[in-house]
């Protein structure tokens, strides 16, 4: 019989700070960044994003959302036996950002890594757990997304510091012998590394290059287009499903005009795709499962419903998941 992994539990965290469109401008303003909130509004439907304080971490975004997602599974921290976490902005360079959470949340013991494929790190992050999982090397998984974009925004780009915000979303995956995760297929392109990227690293005690986000818009506007719409029939087809199967499409949250594009070519209805990114902005690798955690908790989405989520960003790298919840 197939082995599956099943996500038993979801849970979510957002920063308090919240700043809408007219908070971030005036802001901006003060620094002589001219922005409004009609912009923002109508090239990405991104009405207000969340900022962590400055002594916040992604592994603390994260550990409120996994604590979140366990209790909702019901699964204690110490029954976990892997922890992936998918983020970019990490909270040192070395460890890995899920051994620092690992030790917060008492799991100590545990498989620990991070995953780094930017804003497609939940569904990589996601596939790998699944996989472990199908090949018995782990049988309770939390899978969490965590990002605290606002450190790497430079504040003088408006083209790109209006875009992003901070939190995070996790699922906790668990060995069943129901579906469960059915497909996934997850790729890179690094020709194109240069479109979105944070060119900086650390050397000889310093940082050295650029330390913060540069992103060409369009040209990524016009990969992820391309990109999800393959991803979504290849994973589809890789489970025998058609788009008429799916019950939510849940993408990457980073501008509403590529979710409309994404379910047009679909021919999916508006009203099966989850969107958050009006409220939380392109946070990145948490994006998908803060969104998936959103529409569980308002109702949306409800147990047994088929899934499809899909992630784009930086590498290039790109990939989607079917489940069924
Ligand atoms: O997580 C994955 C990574 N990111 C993405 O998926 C982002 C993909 N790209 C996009 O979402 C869009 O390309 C953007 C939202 C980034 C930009 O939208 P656009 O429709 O491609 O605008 P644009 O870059 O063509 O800029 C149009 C105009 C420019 O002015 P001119 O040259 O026409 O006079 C920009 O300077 O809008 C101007 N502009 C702004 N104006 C007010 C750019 N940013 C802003 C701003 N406020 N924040």
């Amino acid at each position: 019989m197939r082995l599956y992994s099943r996500i038993t539990g979801t849970g979510s965290y957002l920063p308090p700070r919240r700043l809408s469109n007219a908070d971030l401008a005036a802001e901006l303003a003060a620094q002589g960044v001219e922005t409004s909130d009609d912009w923002i509004v109508e090239r990405t439907g991104i009405r207000a994003r969340h900022f962590a304080a400055p002594d916040v971490c992604s592994s603390d975004l994260g550990l409120a959302a996994a604590r979140s997602a366990l209790q909702a599974a019901g699964v204690l921290a110490k029954e976990i036996d892997l922890i992936i976490v998918a983020t970019s902005t990490p909270d040192m360079v070395f460890p890995s950002t899920a051994c620092i959470l690992q030790n917060k949340l008492g799991a100590n013991g545990c498989a620990a890594f991070d995953v780094q494929a930017v804003c497609s790190g939940f569904i990589y992050a996601l596939s790998i757990a699944d996989a472990m999982i199908q090949t018995g090397a782990a049988k309770k998984a939390l899978v969490i997304g965590a990002e605290v974009f606002s450190r790497i925004l430079d504040f003088k780009d408006r083209t790109t510091c209006v875009l992003f915000g901070d939190g995070a979303g996790a699922v906790v995956l668990e060995a069943s012998e129901t579906p469960g995760i059915l497909a996934s297929d997850l790729h890179a392109d690094g020709k194109h590394v240069g479109i979105l990227c944070v060119p900086g690293n650390v050397s000889g005690g310093q940082v050295l290059g650029h330390p913060l986000l540069t992103m060409d818009g369009q040209a990524v506007f016009k990969l992820a287009v391309g990109v999800l719409d393959e991803a979504a029939r290849v994973t589809l087809a890789k489970a025998g499903k058609t788009a008429a199967d799916i019950d939510w499409l849940i993408p990457h949250q980073a501008n509403i005009r590529i979710m409309q594009s994404t379910a047009r070519k679909l021919k999916l209805p508006m009203d099966k795709v989850i969107v958050t990114v009006d409220q939380h902005g392109n946070t990145s690798a948490a994006s998908i499962g803060l969104a998936l955690d959103t529409a569980v908790r308002d109702g949306r989405v409800k147990p047994g419903q088929m899934l499809l989520l899909e992630g784009v960003g930086g590498g290039f790298t790109w990939g989607a998941v079917l489940l069924q919840l």
